[in-house]
């Protein structure tokens, strides 16, 4: 399935036309501060959401062989993720189940089966199952069946791999819906890592993810040259709201962007092929001609082309420090390490867009955390920050949440379907 390019194009002229929002869009409340300060929220988040919720772990080819596996820590809970024997990725939370010792300590490794490196205890890679146990006649009564590796849900996607703490999670697609539809041209089966970019930020997750679900902020950090041009018209952005807090932007390409590329106007896409990077043949002409990003609910947000991209993924590590890696994948065309020249300079450029943001964000915590904010007002054309709200709450529970920092559900109506 491609992204439905003739709708999106009409609701961009739709955007570019309108004088305020559509009719009977709901005015939003302030968007309460406490859901970015406080640790009590910060905890609803890790008990209820972050225990909950598919996120990515790595690649398959960082386990390409069966008895590869790789260690996973950003969900905090150790997480080993393992290729079995059969062929089938599965992850297990990393727990030996005598003292808890991490069953395996390296990072990435590959063995027949996996030895607790403290006392040897010893699980099967297929299903977890205790097989061995040294001295096993020193226990008194132990039941190796109830004694194996605990498993998380797990799923591999275009060689992506998700996980999930939630042993009834909807399957992966199910959750995504359209989202992973829409991006399966991308051929992600086929792409390589090509740079891994990762910075710790002084400020709630959320304040993170935020910075990349609208372009309203767009020609104010980010313009470009003498004339201090934007490569985007934020004014013509298209969003659109998935069930599950997912979304999709297309932001249409500024005048000077128009005509850098030989487009007769925004709306004339076009099959751009780059060609200093690797092209997906698949991708469609509005994704070569806009500014075209996805974010998957809650932490993955990418921004796509056909000549490669990056995922960004927001870690929280408390409740005023977030964790921002960036990994871009592409096309991989050439051997060795080093990167091509083009590449060196489409990182460079990437990672200066990344410091203009960065840089924003940092300061943000402090004011959030100062007596002088008192809400965050939210507009139309940031609809998808209220959209990652909205689905927090639902997933935390949202009577579990008190009432003064709940948001409204209001955007049920304004989904894409
Ligand atoms: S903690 Fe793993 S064998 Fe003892
Ligand atoms: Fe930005």
């Amino acid at each position: 399935m491609t992204a439905p390019v003739e709708r999106i194009k009409a609701q961009m002229r739709w955007e570019f036309e309108r004088v305020g929002p559509p009719d009977g869009f709901p005015a939003f409340h302030d968007i309460p501060i406490g859901r970015y300060t406080s640790d009590e929220f910060f905890e609803l988040e890790r008990m209820h959401l972050w225990s909950r919720v598919w996120v990515m772990a790595g690649r398959a080819d960082d386990i390409a062989a069966p008895g590869d596996y790789l260690t996973f820590d950003d969900l905090v809970v150790p997480v080993v993720i393992v290729h079995g024997s059969d062929g089938v990725v599965r992850a297990f939370y990393n727990t030996c189940q005598h003292r808890g010792a991490p069953v395996v300590r390296d990072q990435r490794g590959s063995a027949r089966n996996l030895r607790c490196q403290y006392h040897g205890w010893t699980y099967d890679m297929i299903d977890g199952q205790l097989v061995s146990v040294p001295d096993e006649r020193d226990f008194v009564g132990l039941c190796r069946d109830d004694r194996g590796l605990r498993q998380l849900s797990c799923e591999v996607w275009q060689g992506w791999i998700f996980v999930n703490q939630d042993p009834e999670a909807a399957p992966l697609r199910d959750w995504f819906g359209p989202v992973l539809a829409e991006l399966e041209e991308f051929g992600g089966a086929d792409l390589r890592t090509v740079a891994v970019r990762s910075e710790v930020i002084p400020c709630n997750w959320k304040v993170t993810a935020e910075a990349f679900l609208e372009v309203y902020h767009f020609r104010h950090i980010h313009s470009r040259g003498p004339a201090g041009d934007s490569a985007l018209d934020h004014r013509g952005a298209a969003m659109g709201l998935f069930p599950n807090g997912s979304s999709r932007m297309v932001t249409p390409f500024s005048r000077p962007s128009v005509e850098a590329l030989g487009m007769a106007d925004w709306a004339d896409f076009k099959h751009h092929v780059n060609p200093e990077f690797a092209d997906t043949a698949a991708v469609n002409d509005m994704v070569r001609s806009t500014s075209t990003a996805y974010s998957l609910f809650p932490n993955l947000i990418t921004p796509v082309a056909s000549g490669g991209f990056p995922f960004l993924m927001f870690w929280p590590l408390d409740q005023g420090t977030t964790r921002l890696d960036w990994i871009h994948y592409a096309p991989k065309t050439w051997e060795g390490d080093t990167l091509p020249t083009a590449w060196q300079r489409r990182l460079a450029g990437f990672d200066l867009i990344m410091e203009e943001d960065v840089r924003n964000m940092a300061p943000m915590q402090r004011s959030l955390e100062s007596p002088a904010m008192r809400g965050v007002p939210i507009n139309y054309q940031e609809r998808r920050i209220w959209h990652l709200h909205e689905q927090i709450d639902r997933t935390i529970g949202i009577d579990r949440i008190r009432p003064e920092w709940r948001v409204a559900q209001v955007l049920e109506p304004f989904l894409e379907r």
